[in-house]
């Protein structure tokens, strides 16, 4: 079923579905190297990329399978960030994801967006558990996760790639899982 977003807005904040207006700019955010390397993004980014990323938010908010949304910034329009929440039906639990712009970091964009979003997703869809893996070295995810109130779970050995997508030389790491209930928001 399709997912209807209420406004999703802080005092600066808003976020909204990718369009292809949009598709320069997140090919040009997606190509730094700590999105390429803490990310599943393609790599070598495009922006055919891009634009496959703006189909696939459009198709999963219409067959409600997720909601992938930009972060902008809510005087100019300007592209912040995104945030993402893939819904599993079958537990009725969510995965959340976040990149952003380098620029724009270190300004609690990736905290208050993905609050916003874990509103919705606990509130009006009411799902019962968010999850969210971070490599073990990413010190900026992991604390996004923990001023979320997200809970340390478990460390999987060796589960990820330390490097871009697909890239088979790069070494492996260690990732975190992250897990938080309704009532754990923070
Ligand atoms: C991880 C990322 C999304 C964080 O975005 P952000 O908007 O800068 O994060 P926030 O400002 O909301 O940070 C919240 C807290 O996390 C911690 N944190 C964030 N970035 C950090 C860093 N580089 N080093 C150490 N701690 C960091 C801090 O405790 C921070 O609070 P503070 O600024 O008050 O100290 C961003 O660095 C990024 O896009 N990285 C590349 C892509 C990526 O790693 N995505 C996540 C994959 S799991």
């Amino acid at each position: 079923m399709a997912l209807g977003l209420p406004d999703l807005v802080d005092d600066d904040l808003l976020l909204r579905p990718p369009c292809l207006a949009d598709v320069p700019d997140i090919a040009r955010i997606c190509r730094d190297p700590d999105i390429e390397r803490f990310t599943r993004v393609p790599s070598p980014y495009t922006e055919d990329d891009a634009r496959q990323f703006v189909e696939l938010a459009a198709a999963a908010l219409a067959d409600g399978s997720g909601a992938h949304l930009l972060v902008v910034d809510r005087r100019d329009d300007r592209v912040l960030g995104a945030v993402g929440l893939s819904i599993d039906d079958r537990d009725w639990s969510g995965e959340l994801g976040y990149w952003v712009a380098p620029d724009a970091r270190r300004r609690q964009v990736a905290t208050r967006a993905s609050r916003l979003l874990l509103r919705f997703g606990f509130g009006e869809l009411e799902l019962g558990y968010v999850m969210l893996w971070a490599a073990a070295v990413n010190a900026g995810s992991n604390g996004v996760a923990r001023a979320l109130g997200f809970t340390h779970e478990g460390t999987s050995r060796e589960a990820m790639l330390d490097g871009p997508t697909g890239d088979r030389s790069a070494p492996r790491g260690d990732a975190n899982l992250w897990g938080l209930r309704p009532d754990e928001l923070t």
